[in-house]
Parts: C-alpha cells; structure tokens; sequence
C-alpha cells in the first residue's frame, strides 16, 4: 500500500523501470532466457503429442478396419424411408404418394446403366447367387477393384422403368430394400433351411441372404396378400461382397431387392417386419434397424 502513496509513480516504475532497464520487474536477457524455455518446453510436449499420433496412426491401414472382432450386423435400410416409419397413401391419388415415388427414382438413378459402363470399374458377376467375390487383400497394392454391376431390370415391376409410379398408383407399392455396407464384411447364409423361420424358407438358397416380410401380429397374417421379391433371388446374393471400402472400390454398388405388396387389405394400418437371416446376423432391441425393419403402410381406398 506505500506504494500507491507516490501516486502513479510504482505502477509506472514497475512496468518499466528506465534505472535498472527492467520490464515488469525483469531485465531483457532474464526475459529472453523465460522465453526460450517456454518455447523449447512447449515444443517438447507438442513434439511428445504428435510422435505419439503419428505412431497410432502408422499402425492404422487407410484400407483395413483395424478392429473388426466383432462386427456389428449390417443394418437393413429401405427405400423410401418416410419419417416414422410409416407409408399411407391414396390409391390413384398421385399427390399422396408422390414423394415417396420421387425418392425411389432418385435412389435408382445410381443404378442406371450409364453409371455402370466403365468396364474398368465394374463387371459382370452373374444373376444367380454365387459364392463370394475375392479380389485381393485390402491394401493398396493392388488398385482399385472392380465392382460387381446391378442391373435395375433385376427388379422387374419395381425397377421404376415400365412403371414410374413403382406399383402406389394401383395400390400394390414397391419397397427398395438393400443392406448397409460394411468393409471387408462377408455376409453368412443360413446353414440350413429347417434354421430359418419357415415362411421363409421358400426365399432360401443357396449363396444367398433370404430377405422375408411377415405381419408384427401373427393374426393379421390374412390381411398382408401376396409379397413378391425381385433381384437376385429373393434376398442378397453373396458375390457382391465383400466390399473393399471407399478408397479401393469407390463405386460399389450395394445388391437391392425389391419388394412388392400386391394385396394389402385396405383401409388398413398394416403393420409388417422385414428380416434378412444368416448366422452372423442378429437382431438387437437397441438398433431396431440391424438386419430387419418395420413399417407400416395404409393403403387407402379412393371412396373413404
Ligand atoms: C426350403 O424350403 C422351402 C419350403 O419348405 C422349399 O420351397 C425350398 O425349395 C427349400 N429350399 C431348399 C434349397 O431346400
Ligand atoms: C385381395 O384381398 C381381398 C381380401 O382382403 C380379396 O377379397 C381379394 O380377392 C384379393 N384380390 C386379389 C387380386 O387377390
């Protein structure tokens, strides 16, 4: 406090003082010799952090998922995917559906045959089921692989070409369905038909992940009419996998399936669970989409 009696006088001498040629109470060299050791510290501990990174991160392979014990299944996804999961619509009423309609023909447009031509980047893997496509270890040795083409006239009625309206217009929708990729991940078939719920045995064969629609309730079984798959066999045909990830096959395309409801009871809120089956995929309370999804769809009558 004494020293705020010389007024502004200490305030001023401290912040410099022109006697001893001191800053803030140092001379130029003590605070050049704080200085570099501050910055030499400093760098140090940067130097630590970054070694540290770059280590972690040579371990890593840009190509291959480093842990991958335990994969998570792949999530089923479905076009189109309305909020709540939840498709009603008019029958002959183009407005109601419309914005589903435009969703499917944005989602197939990357399957038109335009996009597949480049024959340095996909070929032909056949339209039966077969066994897994192996195109090399996951490192960058190699290249870029190719990746196997999907034809939209796979899907038939669903593929949006004959039938732009995708079957809504007549009551009888169309659901695109398809499985989320996952690198280096090799789908499992079932072992056997009798390990699969019986409905959906007639979708199983061989080299193939069955897809199968029921009711939620067993009850209304009656009520769902008629479901019919298109694609490569009513589900996921094993050659389109493994997929090498982004960096080495960047324009893979995933196998879809389409599945077409021909006699939903109308005026009805059509609750209906779609799975796919093989024996490392599973089903969790947690993710309600990994390996099935729910919908509802209500099929209105023009009348009501
Ligand atoms: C599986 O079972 C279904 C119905 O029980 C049958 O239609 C189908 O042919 C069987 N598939 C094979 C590959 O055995
Ligand atoms: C559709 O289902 C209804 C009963 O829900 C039935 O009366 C009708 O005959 C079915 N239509 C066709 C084409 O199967």
């Amino acid at each position: 406090m004494s020293a705020n009696k010389d007024g502004d006088g200490g305030w001023k001498s401290f912040i410099w003082n022109s006697d001893k040629k001191e800053f803030l109470g140092r001379t130029g060299g003590s605070w050049f010799k704080i200085f570099s050791f501050y910055v030499i510290f400093y760098g140090c501990l940067a130097g630590i952090f970054i070694g540290t990174i770059q280590a972690m991160l040579l371990t890593l392979s840009n190509y291959k998922p480093t842990y991958q014990d335990r994969v998570a299944p792949p999530g089923l996804s479905h076009t189109p995917r309305p909020d709540k999961a939840e498709i009603s619509f008019t029958i002959g009423k183009d407005e109601t559906y419309e914005a589903y309609v435009s969703h499917m023909g944005e989602f197939l447009k990357a399957y038109n045959d335009e996009k597949q031509e480049d024959s340095s980047k996909f070929e032909d893997c056949g339209d039966i089921p077969k066994t897994y496509t192996e195109r090399g270890e996951l490192e960058s040795t190699d290249g870029v692989r190719k990746a196997c083409r999907f034809n939209r006239d796979l899907l038939k009625e669903c593929s949006g070409k004959a039938d732009d309206q995708f079957g809504f217009r007549e009551g009888k929708p169309c659901l695109i369905v398809k499985l989320n990729r996952i690198v280096n991940f090799r789908p499992r078939p079932p072992a056997s038909n009798d390990s699969i719920p019986e409905a959906a045995r007639p979708n199983f064969q061989n080299h193939l992940i069955p897809i199968h629609c029921s009711t939620k309730r067993e009850e209304e079984a009656d009520k769902l009419g008629p479901v019919e798959y298109f694609g490569i066999g009513a589900g996921f045909p094993l050659q389109y996998y493994p997929y090498y990830g982004k960096l080495l096959q960047p324009q893979y395309l995933q196998p879809l399936v389409a599945i077409k409801f021909h006699n939903i009871t109308r005026d009805f809120d059509m609750r209906i669970e779609c799975k796919v089956y093989g024996q490392n995929i599973d089903y969790s309370e947690k993710d309600r989409s990994q390996g099935r999804f729910d919908i509802k769809i209500t099929i209105k009558n023009p009348s009501s």
